[in-house]
This record gives C-alpha cells, structure tokens and sequence, in this order.
C-alpha cells in the first residue's frame, strides 16, 4: 500500500517540484522511505518521508517527465538501497511498485544465471530486469513491458520509464490500484487520485490487467495480450482528503472496507497446496519451532486479543500449550521462560514500547522471539528472532481494524505451520486452507451489507453502556467488540465471556443495558442462545452476531447482523467486521472525531 506518482509534461522542467508535491498528499500510503528519479537528473533516495528526500536534491535536479514513490515495506527493510525507483543493470530502466511479486526468488534466479546483477532486496528490482531483458529482444519498450508483466505472478500497481524514450510513461495494474490523470499536454499516474485532484479533474481508473502508455500528449490503454482497450475518463469532484480517503468519510472506515484485500495480502503466496503454510520468514527457524514446548504470546490492546484468538487456534490444531499474556504485566513479573518457549508478541506498529520490552525479556531468558508484526522494519521486527508480516498496508485510523483482521489470518497460518509439523492432518489443514481463501468474499459481504449495521448503531446510539458477550473463539471479538466502541464513542462497554455473565456483570442488565451477543451457528451456539434468553428475561435489548439464514435467532434477540457461515476457528475474522462497523456508525452518529478519539494515540512508545 505504499504510494506512486508519475508525471510527464512538456512544462519545461518542472517534473520534479510536482512529483514531490504529489508525493506529501500520498504520505499517509507509506513513509518508510521515498525516491523520485526523472530521465534528466536521474534518481535519489533515502529512507524517510518526503522531507528527508527533499533534503537530498540537488541544486538543478530537473526533468519534464518523472517517477516517484512512498514506499511501506514489505520485502526488505527500508534503506536507501530498497527504497524505489528500482533499475536494470544499465540504468536505463525505471520502476516504481506498489503490491508484491509472488514468483520473484525464481525469475530472479533465472535472470541471474543470465548475467543479471540485483542490488535490493526487493521483489520490485526484478521487474526492471525483466523489461531490460525483454527490450533486447523487442526493441520496444511497450512491447518489453508487456512481455515482462506476463512472466510475473502477483499483485503490482506500477509506473515505468525508459531513458531511451523520456517522454513515455507506462502504468500497469493488477491488483494494486492505478489512476491515470488526464491533463492539457499532461498526463499523471497514481496510486488514488489525490496527488493527481490540483492538476485535473479527469481520471481513468485502470482495471487489472491494464497497461497504459502515456505521452503528454496521449494515452492508450492494453490487455496483457497486447489488445487496445477504451476506458472512459471519469470527472472526480473529490477533496485531496476525501481521495486519500477512497471517497470515505474516515480512515476508519476504509479501513475496514479493505478487510477482504489485507486478508488476501496476508495469504498471498503463503498457502501450499497441501494445505500447510509457506512462511518464509519463519524457514531458517523451522527446526527449532519443530522442537518448542510452549508458545507465550504477548501483545497489548487490541493486537492482544487477536493474540487470545491465537490461543485457542494454537491449542486446538497445532497441539502445543499457549499462554497469553498483557506485555505491559509480563515485562513486570518473572516469567519462566526457557529454550523450549517461543515468545510471540503481536504489533501493528512494531513499536508499542511495553511489546518491546517483553520481547526483550523474553530474549534474555533464552526464549525463542518471533514477531507478528505489520509495519517491516520496525524496532520489534528487528529485534525478535524471525517472524511473519502481516502485510495490511499502513493503518492510519487510531483504532485498529484491518490489523485485526490481518493479524488473526496470520495466527491461523501460523497455526497451519506449526500444525502441519505436528499432528494436524492434511485434510483438516486443506480444509482450514480452503475456508481461509474463501474468507475475503465473505467479509465483503458483511460489508456490502454496512447500511444495516448503520440502522442497528442509530438506534442504540442514546445506550450509555454496552455489555459484549461471545464464547470460545468468540469470547475475545466480544472483547474486541467493546473495545472499539470505548475508544471511538466514549461509551462505557464491557466484554465478557457469555458463561461469566451470571456471576456479576447480569446485575447490570435492564432496559437501558443493551448487550450484543456473538452467536454465530458453532459447538457454543446453544449455550449463546440460553445467555441471550437469561438477558431477555432481565428486559435487556440484544443485538445478536448470527450466521446467515438463523431464523430461530431472531425470535430472541431484539436485532440481529448476519455474517456468512465459516469453520469455527475463522469465525473470529469475519465477525469482528460488524463491530468494527458498529463501533464506526455509533462514534459518527454522536459526531466524534472517528479517526482521532480523545487521548488516544496510534502508536504507543512510552510505559
Ligand atoms: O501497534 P500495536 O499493535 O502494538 O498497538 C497495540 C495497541 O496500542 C492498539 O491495538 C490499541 O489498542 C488500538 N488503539 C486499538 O484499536
């Protein structure tokens, strides 16, 4: 989710100053890194956000035409060296790369065999190499860029340029979002629209599959199979902020309307035929987790209850003890750890400092630490011993959503691996594999359904307390539930396993005290519906979380949001997206500042 910008023009030499001032609208894409290259001057980069790459120009740094990018990491760390645009051996090809190359180990391979000399460690370099290599052979450039973009498997949002001909762009898209500008002897691509909003109205959105050619002058659009294709500008009337926004009103928001793309991106390349899990950041650490006796997962806010969903995903089919613990108390008891213990801390951030010091902890006992991690490259993917990316793209909305939902389908990959070398079976993980390819449908289909949820949050939104209640898997998405709705709405909720409901929180319960119950169709079903009738009888309003097409749900409960069925173990991630959309619509009824509530920061670094 990193961000690109392009641009040629025939306005003198002025590429640089609007590839940079695209580049700040684009900075809440990613801001690891950052570099601009123009045919004319070539190209800088540095680690950091666009200030720090400005500090690097030098004097005279000009051109008409130029690539730019922000990058957020996600194949090697964020260093001058991988930071984009990326070249071919010669020079003369340019790239900038938004999404991940599935196969680029072996086509790297190939092309080094054939003489090709690779200095990141990305997946992005690969690409100018194959345009390089393809160039010798068509002596076209757009014919090269199409020949490349079919040897390659994955998901790319990319610009490219050719100092052989600095006037052309061309802009590809599958998978990863591209928007072409269309200006008077000017044309732009992007990642959204906003870098694009100060110079044109007139956009078109690339489909996958698309290659576009752009002039100042014109633009033409390709199939992968070389066919021209017409598609029709659109006239955006969006704010730079509402087009950084997709169009939503909050980060919040499209945060969680990208549910259904983090999971994909969390899985992508990961799942082996044979049902297990391919993590390649766990490989060189394979044996000793072969041998480990116990997890310990420790994680705050949050990231810790994605970590208590882990627990019981470990437990049932990986077969190995899992405890899981707040870091902000682990870092401050004397927790035994040995050897045999791998130490797991969950992070969106990768900088939460009580995480942090947990691991550290946990490293001076010996244990073996590995991280969950979304953003590369941060203190705790550095400092733990190996670990799986969540690749969700940056989270900017203070309250963490997509991040959930990306960390729980990480935890259920990490429960493939650690399974598949225990006792799971191929079937039951080829099961688990083929429910979690599935999953991104069905969550788009909670979403698609939003404007429900809406309705039940507005007619709950005068409730001062909440009570969340789930069991088993489900247990921690009540807690998660609550959570959401404290932080964004200020409203007193609890989350509480439904069993402990009649020893003391029951008292609560009248009229006032409405209660959302996770009661999807699962081995606790039946004991959810018995706690919803032991709420109706005390006159409490229920909202249930109930699986498609439960009928009998409804009888009970005074509102029900219905999610597609899945196994019970994924369940977690499909039905923390209607609380995630409750807590929004609730927050945005009483008019709070959704992405920023009160005293709340996104990033954690003090005790
Ligand atoms: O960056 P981290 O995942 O380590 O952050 C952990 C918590 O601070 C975080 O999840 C916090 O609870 C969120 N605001 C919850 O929405």
């Amino acid at each position: 989710m990193c961000g690109i910008f392009a641009y040629t023009g025939s306005k003198g030499s002025e590429a640089p100053d609007i590839l940079l001032k695209g580049l700040i609208s684009l900075e809440y894409r990613g801001y690891d890194s950052a570099g601009i290259f123009t045919p004319e001057s070539g190209a800088v980069k540095t680690p950091g956000a666009v200030a720090e790459l400005k500090k690097k120009i030098p004097k005279g740094f000009g051109g008409k035409s130029g690539i730019a990018h922000l990058r957020w990491a996600t194949h090697g760390e964020p260093t001058e060296v991988n930071a984009h645009p990326h070249s071919d051996s010669t020079g003369e090809i340019w790239v900038v790369h938004n999404g991940i190359i599935e196969n680029f180990k072996e086509l790297k391979k190939k092309l080094e065999a054939s003489g090709h000399r690779f200095v990141s460690d990305t997946d992005t370099e690969i690409l100018a190499h194959l345009v390089e290599e393809h160039l010798k052979a068509e002596q076209n450039f757009e014919k090269a860029a199409i020949a490349a973009l079919n040897d390659v498997r994955g998901t790319y949002g990319i610009a490219l340029q050719y100092k052989g001909e600095p006037d052309k762009l061309i802009a590809a898209r599958m998978g990863s979002p591209i928007v072409i500008g269309l200006g008077d002897g000017e044309h732009f691509i992007a990642s959204d629209p906003s870098p694009i909003l100060p110079h044109t109205k007139s956009v078109v959105f690339l489909e996958d599959g698309d290659v576009a050619v752009l002039t100042p002058e014109k633009h033409t659009i390709y199939k992968l199979d070389a066919t021209k294709v017409k598609r029709d500008p659109t006239e955006i009337d969006w704010s730079a902020e509402e087009a950084q926004k997709s169009g939503y009103e909050h980060f919040m928001l499209k945060e969680i309307m990208e549910g259904p793309e983090v999971v994909e991106n969390t899985l992508r390349g990961r799942l082996r035929a044979d049902g297990g899990a391919k993590l390649g950041g766990l490989e060189f650490v394979a044996k000793e987790l072969g041998q480990i006796e116990r997890i310990l997962i420790t994680a705050c806010g949050t990231a810790y209850y994605g970590g208590l969903v882990g627990e019981y995903m470990l437990e049932e089919f990986a077969g190995i003890p899992v405890e899981v613990e707040l870091a902000s108390e682990f870092r401050y008891r004397s927790p035994v750890l040995n050897q045999k213990t791998a130490l797991i801390a969950i992070s969106q951030s990768g900088e939460t400092a009580d995480t942090l010091e947990a691991i550290r902890e946990g490293k001076r006992k010996g244990a073996l630490t590995l991280g969950i991690v979304n953003a590369v490259g941060s203190t705790i993917a550095r400092e733990t011993d190996a670990g799986v990316y969540n690749h969700a793209g940056p989270e900017v909305s203070v309250a963490s959503t997509k991040a959930l939902v990306s960390q729980l389908t990480a935890l259920a990959l990490f429960t493939l691996f650690l399974g598949r070398q225990r006792a799971l079976s191929p079937q039951k993980a080829a099961e688990i594999a083929a429910e979690l390819r599935a999953l991104p449908a069905k969550i788009q289909k909670v979403l698609d359904d939003r404007e429900k949820i809406a309705v039940v949050a507005k007619k709950y939104a005068q409730a001062r307390d909440f009570l969340f209640i789930g069991r088993k898997y489900n247990f921690p998405i009540a807690l998660e539930g609550a959570l959401k709705l404290k932080e964004v709405s200020y409203i007193h909720a609890e989350g509480y396993g439904a069993g402990e409901m009649k020893h003391g929180p029951i008292a609560m319960i009248d009229e006032n005290f409405p209660s959302v119950a996770i009661a999807t169709k699962n081995s606790v079903y039946d004991k959810m519906l018995s706690n919803i009738e032991q709420l109706k009888a005390r006159k409490g309003p229920v909202i249930a979380i109930a699986t498609e097409g439960d009928a009998e749900i409804a009888k009970t409960a005074d509102d029900c949001i219905y999610v597609p069925p899945t196994i019970e173990m994924l369940e977690p991630i499909l039905n923390v997206v209607p609380l995630q959309l409750f807590a929004y619509y609730f927050a945005k009824e009483k008019g709070y500042n959704v992405d920023r509530p009160r005293n709340l920061a996104k990033s954690v670094t003090v005790e």
